[in-house]
């Protein structure tokens, strides 16, 4: 395996940039902090559990570890979704479609440790519900638990909506549930469901993959100025690890003054 160096790297007040040449450096460094994250998961509880996101951003990296089948562990590794549009399995949004086709299909991972948010029937608040079921089924939550995750893969968009919590929406304000319906925000063609904040920032690590220029504002309004208005600035780990891991174009606003 090819040793991934980030070109930079930042330190804030909750985590650290590690800026990367190209979404394969970035790729081969996630699968790095997936093998040693997934190992010390196992060693530890027996198991490893992931949320991954949709999205471009983490196809490079999927596919990358979609190549690991043997030391894997996936016999010993579960993983459920950030979020979901609500549109069929077989629709070309599909997170879950997605995922399958870069990752899962891929891999011997039991179909059973595969945890899908189910969008063939109800709504996106009956589908939040039932997800919330099996998270607190999964793990065997207590009244008002929230589940940690080891991993949290995250993304963002370009106006620094991560998961499907969008700025100024009801969703991206919970602090109670575990999983919410998001209706057709401004721009987005189809209603999905999300986890939530209480569970994002519960997991033991939140990793963020973001690719190209177009999110340079949203990173340097993020890291650096901690603007609240966006909802990726809420990604705050409660005790978990936080790690942002950016291309050049992504990062080219970071570390300089003024609005440039
Ligand atoms: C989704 C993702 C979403 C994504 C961002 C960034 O369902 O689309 O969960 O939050 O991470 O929109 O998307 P890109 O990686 O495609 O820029």
């Amino acid at each position: 395996m090819n040793r991934a160096e980030p070109v930079s790297k930042l330190d804030f007040h909750n985590g650290e940039a590690l800026t990367f040449r190209d979404a394969g450096q970035i790729s081969e460094y996630a699968l790095q902090m997936w093998l040693r994250i997934s190992e010390a998961a196992i060693m530890r509880n027996g198991f490893f559990t992931a949320a991954l996101s949709g999205g471009e951003s983490p196809i490079p990296f999927y596919r990358r570890l979609s190549t690991v089948r043997e030391g894997g562990c996936w016999d010993k590794s579960h993983i459920f979704l950030v979020d979901e549009r609500f549109v069929p399995y077989e629709s070309g949004e599909s997170n879950y479609r997605m995922i399958r086709e870069t990752l899962l299909d891929h891999v011997s991972i039991p179909e059973t440790h595969v945890h899908p948010i189910r969008t063939d029937s109800g709504t996106p608040q009956s589908a939040a519900r039932e997800y919330e079921k099996e998270l607190t089924s999964f793990f065997r939550l207590q009244e008002g638990g929230i589940p940690v995750f080891d991993m949290v893969l995250l993304g963002m968009g370009s106006d620094g909506h991560t998961a499907s919590l969008f700025p100024g929406t009801p969703a991206a304000s919970e602090t109670e549930r575990l999983a919410v319906g998001v209706m057709k925000p401004d721009g987005l063609t189809k209603e999905r469901v999300s986890i939530t904040f209480p569970v994002i920032n519960h997991a033991g690590n939140i990793v963020f993959i973001i690719s190209g220029a177009d999110k340079a504002g949203a990173v340097r309004d993020v890291l650096e100025r901690a603007d609240i208005s966006l909802p990726a600035s809420h990604v705050d780990p409660s005790s978990g690890a936080l790690v942002y891991l950016l291309d050049e174009p992504a990062s080219r606003l970071l570390g300089r003054q003024g609005n440039t």
